[in-house]
């Protein structure tokens, strides 16, 4: 993620979140030394999607992930759950983590389909008075567990 990629990733967030991130969130994830934001462009150039994460040792959360409402659907949001699954764990991950509403059944679809596993949830967490689930995705466990 760029300075000049945060119009369009402001808008995103705008039509994603009820309560969106502002522009100085997301320049201080650009400057954080533990911040990793990053981008899905399409062959034309169009940013289409936006993946936040935080990274503390062996330790990384997702922060904030959305895909442009056109163009939801298309695997975009995979990819870029995937691309920080794959970029911490290079940089030493043991886990990745997340929290997302209860109600947010795309995303909680999406999480667990790619491994991500339930480990607890927060009650009345959002402002609506909407729980939280903790997600978490650990590198080294064996098939079984
Ligand atoms: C969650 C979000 C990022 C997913 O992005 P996306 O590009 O539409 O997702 P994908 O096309 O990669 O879908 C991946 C999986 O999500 C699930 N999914 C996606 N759209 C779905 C829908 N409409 N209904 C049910 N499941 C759905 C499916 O399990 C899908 O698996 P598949 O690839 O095997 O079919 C997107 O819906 C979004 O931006 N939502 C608003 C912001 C948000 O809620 N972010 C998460 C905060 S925790």
């Amino acid at each position: 993620m760029a300075e000049e990629d945060l119009d369009k990733v402001l808008e995103i967030e705008s039509l994603s979140f009820s309560r969106p991130w502002t522009r100085r969130h997301f320049l201080d994830e650009m400057k954080s030394a533990c911040g990793y934001p990053t981008v899905a462009i399409l062959p034309d150039g169009a940013l289409a999607g936006y993946l936040c994460l935080k990274q503390v040792l062996d330790e990384a959360e997702i922060l904030d992930v959305a895909v442009d409402p056109s163009l939801r659907g298309r695997r975009i949001g995979r990819l870029l759950v995937e691309g920080a699954l794959a970029s911490s764990r290079k940089r030493g991950a043991e886990v990745v983590s997340l929290e997302v509403r209860v109600g947010n059944n795309e995303a909680i679809a999406l999480y667990q389909r790619l491994g991500f596993r339930e480990i607890g949830r927060r009650k009345r967490y959002y402002d609506n008075g909407e729980d939280a689930i903790l997600m978490e995705y650990t590198f080294n466990l064996s098939p079984e567990e």
